[in-house]
């Protein structure tokens, strides 16, 4: 199974590629939390990434490729790999084509996300994050069972440095300007399926999983 989760911020790739990974057991592939890893870490790369990220504009897209590209080559990915906001521009998406032609490989189908410019503000705006496992929460559709608390690890959650007004008005501009031409470069390949993320997560996931039907769960 080799996927590309395609959509606004927003739209809840990252939540529906962290269920798919786990129930089908491929490897989710975030550039987002990859960089912001690079963030933390204070790498070079990180360093360079931060503020384009904070600002909310895309990183250049020969970092990010670089990035992809390493990571396709770890073993986890052999039996498939979810793409969660990668590829997010036509070069980015023609390069991945690349690698993944040197490899024999191809994609199966890509998933487009649909959710309403209104929801995506809100799931934005109320988005908490932990820093150390990368879970995300809601503060009103999927609030921590203890206030500010991970779930999973215990860390204090935080609001992410782009989930700030501002910042979020620039990242629907730059995908409507960057990433929105990839749905009809899929389309054009007969790769481009759009699923709507309006509902709730449960529900997106069910209808996600028709669409993955020829797939076998773990
Ligand atoms: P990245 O982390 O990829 O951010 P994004 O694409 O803007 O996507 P988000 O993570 O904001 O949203 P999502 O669709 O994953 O939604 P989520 O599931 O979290 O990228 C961050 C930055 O890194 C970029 O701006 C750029 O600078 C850089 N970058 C990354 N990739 C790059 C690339 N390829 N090229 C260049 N630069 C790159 O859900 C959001 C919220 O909604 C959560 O609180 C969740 O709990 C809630 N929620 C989810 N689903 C539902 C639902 N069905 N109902 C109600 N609430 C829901």
């Amino acid at each position: 199974m080799r996927l590309v989760f395609l959509g606004a911020p927003g739209v809840g790739k990252g939540t529906q590629s962290e269920k798919v990974a786990t129930q089908y057991g491929v490897a989710k592939i975030s550039t987002g939390d990859l960089l912001r890893e690079a963030v933390r870490a204070q790498t070079a790369l990180g360093k360079d990434a931060k503020s384009y990220m904070d600002q909310g504009r895309l990183v250049p897209d020969s970092v990010v490729i670089g990035l992809v590209r390493d990571k396709l080559s770890d073993p986890s990915c052999a039996i498939g790999f979810v793409l969660d906001g990668f590829p997010r521009t036509v070069p980015q998406a023609e390069e991945l084509g690349g690698v993944l032609l040197q490899r024999n490989v191809r994609l199966d189908r890509v998933i487009n996300f649909q959710v309403s410019r209104e929801d995506v503000i809100k799931r934005l705006s109320g988005r908490r994050s932990c820093p150390k496992c990368q879970s995300t929460f809601h503060v009103d559709f999927a609030p921590p069972q203890k206030n500010d608390r991970c779930d999973r690890c215990g860390e204090g959650l935080i609001q992410r440095s782009d989930d700030k007004r501002e910042a979020i008005e620039t990242r629907l501009k730059v995908y409507e300007e960057q990433t929105s031409p990839l749905i009809s470069y899929y389309d054009q390949k007969g790769l481009l399926t759009n699923l709507d993320g309006s509902g709730g997560v449960d529900n997106v996931y069910q209808n996600l999983t028709k669409v993955l039907a020829p797939y076998k769960t773990v």
